[in-house]
């Protein structure tokens, strides 16, 4: 199955499948479909984000939504995955390994020492590629 999948750059007319799979992200997360469909053509066309898609027999069964950064303490460039989700039935298939993988190429392209993000409850799927915990996360809701 692994080779029939294909990883390619979102187009702002995946922002369907995108909603139905950022549904699937966390129960904690309610994704506004109206705000979506708002921002998703910016995200598309910012030059420093990366929405990278996964098809597996002309279907949408994943997504990967990352940026990359100018930053001062890592001397250069950074990225930074947001969010990455598979679809339930295709879980366990090594889609979600692609899109990682993708995204560190295009990562290392662009010149990035280094690819951090935040989990709770996929800590064995980074750590299966070789991230490992550093820090605490933390956040505060501004609205
Ligand atoms: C986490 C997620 C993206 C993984 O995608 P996936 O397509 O199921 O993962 P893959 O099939 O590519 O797995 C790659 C490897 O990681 C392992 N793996 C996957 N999920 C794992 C987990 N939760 N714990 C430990 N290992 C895991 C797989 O066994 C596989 O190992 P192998 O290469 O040795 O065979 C997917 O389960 C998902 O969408 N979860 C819900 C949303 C979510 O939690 N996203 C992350 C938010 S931070």
């Amino acid at each position: 199955m692994q080779q029939k999948i294909k990883i390619r750059k979102a187009r702002t007319n995946d922002v369907e499948m995108v909603y139905a799979l950022a549904t699937q992200l966390s129960r904690s997360v309610t994704i506004k479909k109206e705000l979506l469909e708002k921002n998703f053509q910016k995200l598309v066309l910012d030059k420093n984000h990366q929405i990278l898609i996964a098809e597996f027999e002309n279907a949408i069964v994943g997504y990967l939504s990352g940026y990359l950064h100018l930053t001062i303490y890592a001397n250069g460039k950074t990225a930074y995955v947001d969010e990455i989700v598979v679809n339930t039935n295709n879980r366990g298939t090594g889609v979600g390994k692609k899109l990682m993988l993708e995204f560190e190429r295009i990562s290392k392209t662009n010149d990035c020492v280094l690819i951090s993000l935040a989990t709770s409850k996929a800590r064995g799927f980074y750590e299966n590629l070789a991230y490992f915990s550093k820090a605490a996360y933390y956040k505060k809701y501004l609205h």
